[in-house]
């Protein structure tokens, strides 16, 4: 097959996704597929077409990757991809509104609030709002953003201002999320539309005080133990949650699905990646991994998942 593979791109994740898409690059030519590798623009989007491609496979991460943009753009374009349309796309990374579908499916979800901040608006009226309605410690972050960019802890009231300054510098939505303690997991999830299946769950231990961006992409920056050590029934709870928030989004073939467990055992969705990392410390490899599966291999089944 002939595959053009998107990766680089402009977003937050630009690192992130050239190593990504060399991951998916040099799979995807192992499996004997003839392969265009692409760092991607918006400009470069007519070579896209004239290319003559079977499928797109988009590496990308994060804003103008992620967040359905491409994906409507491929769409009118007539050309095939891999991974969530535009409608799953924009809901997963648009973490506000994603949270709204978890809930009225009774996923539980961290108590949050979104603030949209523009250059006029005040930003006091906000640090007053968030101390009524939340209390230390909590979480700051853009409301579209990945891999924990501009995300604070913010644990003492003094660092209110600057995070809100940080989440704000790449969004112009900000989210305050009540802080949840406990344990990070995540959940894969594969398989055409209806007929998805979680794969192991991992359990994450940063080496910093949470799962960061060093700990997400530094060799050896947090240990990722798969199958996570819980007990069955969480474990089942877990996975059939993962499933219905890929379903509920829309999402196709694969994403990745962010928890907290909390202090009294019950699961705390984060967020759905549509895209999530394929880089050597990722986390989705690891769990197919567990179940047998290489990386190669894995990419495979996103192909065949996308095109029969
Ligand atoms: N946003 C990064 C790539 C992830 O979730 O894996
Ligand atoms: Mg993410």
């Amino acid at each position: 097959m002939k595959i053009a593979v998107l990766y680089g791109g402009t977003s937050g994740e630009r690192e992130v996704s050239l190593s990504t898409g060399k991951g998916i690059i040099k799979a995807l030519k192992n499996n004997g597929h003839e392969v265009i590798d692409i760092d991607f623009s918006p400009e470069r989007l007519e070579e896209v077409l004239e290319l003559n491609v079977d499928l797109v496979f988009i590496g990308l991460h994060g804003r103008f990757g992620e967040d359905g943009k491409i994906q409507g753009l491929l769409d009118m374009l007539g050309l095939p991809y891999v991974g969530s349309g535009s409608l799953a796309s924009a809901l997963a990374m648009d973490k506000a509104k994603a949270k709204q579908i978890f809930s009225m499916n009774n996923i539980q979800i961290a108590k949050s609030k979104a603030y949209p901040v523009t250059d006029e608006t005040d930003t006091m009226k906000i640090i007053k709002d968030v101390r009524k309605k939340f209390s230390l410690p909590f979480v700051v972050k853009p409301n579209q953003e990945g891999s924990t960019l501009g995300l604070t802890i913010v644990k003492t009231d003094d660092q209110i201002e600057e995070a809100i300054q940080l989440a704000a510098s790449s969004d112009s939505t900000i989210l305050v999320e009540e802080y949840v303690k406990g344990r990070e997991v995540t959940v894969p999830v594969i398989g055409r539309q209806g007929e998805e299946q979680a794969l192991p769950v991992i359990e994450i231990i940063p080496k910093n005080d949470y799962y960061d961006f060093d700990s997400k992409y530094k060799p050896g920056g947090s240990e990722h133990i798969v199958p996570a050590p819980i007990d069955l029934s969480l474990t089942d709870r877990l996975k059939k949650e993962a499933v219905l928030a890929h379903q509920e989004l829309g999402c196709n073939v694969y994403s990745r699905v962010d928890f907290i467990i909390n202090e009294n055992d019950e699961p705390i969705i984060l967020e759905v990646n549509t895209l999530p990392g394929m880089t050597p410390t990722s986390l989705f490899p690891d769990s197919a991994l567990e179940i047998g599966w290489s990386y190669d291999e894995l990419i495979q089944k996103f192909v065949e998942l996308s095109t029969s």
